[in-house]
Parts: structure tokens; sequence; C-alpha cells
């Protein structure tokens, strides 16, 4: 292959990456990858199991099988271990992600893009006529959706409790909480720690079945309200994970500052988040830049645009620790 065709290849395999990702989710919504539980399937076996076009299914499965989702033997199909991460009840959750990114939610924001770069706006209000936290109160299905794919997203929580040590804290509170994954898994670690979350009222849903048994046991509060107008006060440690790259910066400190004056004096606030790097290379976090910039007023940021962000609220990092994904967590303490 001569570099011109190399350098085509390579841009054709780029501008068909939506395609393979469109095929990853149908192969899910249509049931195929939950079909594939160990044993090869053949095509017509799986087509009439689930009433699809048998020729059509086959060209699905080889696309799929080339990108490494699937392989083929004599016998039939089987999942990789890449495909098995897309079965329902897969501990990574990632099938919801897949389902999420492939939503009209995300999609149809993403298709605005360069709108969103000529008027500023993002393409999420330019798709849907609001910000997204606003749409999905008004809609549950989209925001159990949402949900679901934030706490596939969330399994590096996981790692968090033996990154920090959160057996010294009273209260940790748990900003913008989402589905209670991070908090549930703290309170787990941290026997005699108490937890609190903050988040909208249709958000509070999920938290309230993953927290159940700790809200039960009278170490959980589960606390409506809006980071942009107050936290509750007085814990040692708050946690702000996947919160702040969804603002602007002035909205951003806004909820520092709260975090600031409601803690402890000698409390931290944990800003869990992929940092962005200072040059080109990683791509996760680069993608997600563009991402917030499509979705929501915020951004993905350096470390150095952290530190300035924290200062301007009253507090100063004090380490930055290391979570899978390149997610990262800035232990910050009063300046
Ligand atoms: C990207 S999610 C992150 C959720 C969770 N912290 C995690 O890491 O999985 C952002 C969360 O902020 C919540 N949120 C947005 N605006 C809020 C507000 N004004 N007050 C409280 N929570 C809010 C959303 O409901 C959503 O669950």
């Amino acid at each position: 292959m001569n570099d011109d065709e190399t350098a085509s290849r390579e841009l054709i395999r780029l501008m068909t990456g939506p395609w393979v990702a469109r095929s990853v989710a149908a192969a899910v919504r249509l049931g195929v990858v939950d079909r594939m539980d160990g044993a090869p399937v053949d095509t017509p076996d799986l087509a009439a199991a689930l009433g699809l076009d048998p020729a059509r299914l086959g060209r699905l499965l080889r696309l799929l099988s080339a990108v490494g989702v699937v392989r083929r033997d004599a016998r039939g199909y089987t999942l990789t271990a890449t495909g098995e991460r897309l079965r329902g009840g897969h501990p990574s959750g990632l099938r919801d992600l897949a389902l999420l990114y492939d939503s009209g939610l995300f999609a149809d924001a993403w298709e605005r893009l360069p709108e969103t770069l000529r008027t500023g706006r993002t393409g999420f209000d330019l798709a849907h006529g609001t910000d997204v936290f606003t749409l999905l109160e008004g809609r549950p299905e989209d925001a159990e959706l949402y949900s679901a794919g934030m706490a596939a997203g969330a399994r590096f929580v996981r790692d968090l409790p033996s990154v920090y040590d959160f057996g010294g804290a009273r209260t940790v509170v748990d900003v913008g909480g989402g589905s209670g994954e991070l908090l549930h898994t703290v309170l787990d670690r941290a026997p005699d720690t108490r937890g609190v979350l903050l988040e909208r009222p249709t958000a509070l849903a999920a938290a309230r079945d993953r927290l159940a048994a700790h809200v039960a046991a009278g170490r959980c509060d589960l606390v409506e309200g809006d980071f942009l107008a107050a936290v509750p006060g007085g814990a040692d440690v708050y946690v702000l994970s996947r919160v702040l790259h969804n603002w602007s910066d002035e909205d951003a400190g806004r909820i520092l500052r709260h975090c600031r004056e409601a803690m402890a004096p000698d409390g931290r606030v944990l800003v869990v988040e992929r940092v962005l790097p200072d040059g080109d290379d990683p791509w996760l976090s680069l993608v997600f830049d563009v991402h917030m910039m499509v979705m929501t007023t915020g951004a993905e940021r350096t470390e150095r645009q952290y530190e300035e962000l924290l200062r301007g609220s009253g507090l100063t990092t004090e380490r930055i620790l290391d979570l899978p994904l390149e997610m990262r967590v800035l232990v910050a303490r009063p300046a």
C-alpha cells in the first residue's frame, strides 16, 4: 500500500467510525448480543430467534467480527472479550453507554457541532431547545437512560476508595451524585462514615434504589437541591465527580465556592474528572472535551485550569491521584 492509499484508508476509517458505533448499538438493541451467551450461534438460528432477516444479519455480524466485537468459527459466532462487555448484566455496564451514545438525546446534539462552533450555543440546546438537565427533569425515560449511562461510565469509582482514604471522614457529601454509585462504594468501604447525596429531583430516583440499604441503616441522606444555589453544610469531604466539566468557569466557580463555604475548616473537596493533557496525545479526554462542548456550557480542563478555578474559590490543590480511564482526583483544601 502506498502512502496515498494509507492516508485515504485512515481517513475513511475515521469517517466511518459513527457507522461502526451504530452497528454495535443495533446489535445491542436487537438482542443479538444477549443471545450470544456462550456456545457459538449460527446466523440462521439467531435470525429466526430474533425475527431478523438472516442475510442482513450475516452482513452486520461480519462487520462486528471485523472490528473485534464477535468472532466466527465453523460452528457460528461468539462474543469476544470486548463484545462480552455489551451484554446485559455485565459489570462494566457498557451496554447502557452504547445505548445512550446512540440515542437521539446525544446524536441529535452532535449533529449541531458546526453551529455550536459558529454560535457558541450548545449542540444540545440547538437540537432540543433547552439544557440537558432541564430536559431530563421532564422526561423520566430519558433520565433513566442517562442515569444508566452515567452509572456505566462511573465504574472508575470502584477504585476511588483505594486511592483516597475516606475512613477518617465523618460525612461525605456527593454533590450531583447521580445514580449513587460513588457514594455507595464509599459507604461500603468506610463503615463509620455518613453520606449525603445532593441531586435534582428526577435523578434522585436511581440513587434512591442504589442507596436504599445505606438509607435504611440511617447512614445516608438523599437531598433534593440545586448546587448552583447551595450545598449541604458541615461535612468534611465534598465530592464533585464529573460535575464541574458540565459547567462554564463562572458556574463551576460558584459550585466550588458553595462547597468552600459549607465545608468543615479542615475539610476537603475532591474533584473527580478527566484532566486534559498539556499535549494532544491521550485521546479519551480530548473526545470528551468536544462532547462537553456539544452537550453543555462546560469543558474538560487542564490541571492548571482546575487549579485556577479552585484558587478563585478559596481552595488549593493538595495532591492529584490517578484513576483508570484517564480519570483523576484533585484533592483540594482551603487555601
Ligand atoms: C455527569 S452527571 C455525574 C453524576 C455522578 N457524579 C457521576 O460521576 O456519575 C452530572 C450530575 O449533576 C446533576 N445536576 C445537574 N445540575 C444540577 C443541579 N443544579 N443541582 C444538583 N445536581 C445537578 C445531574 O442530575 C447529574 O446527575
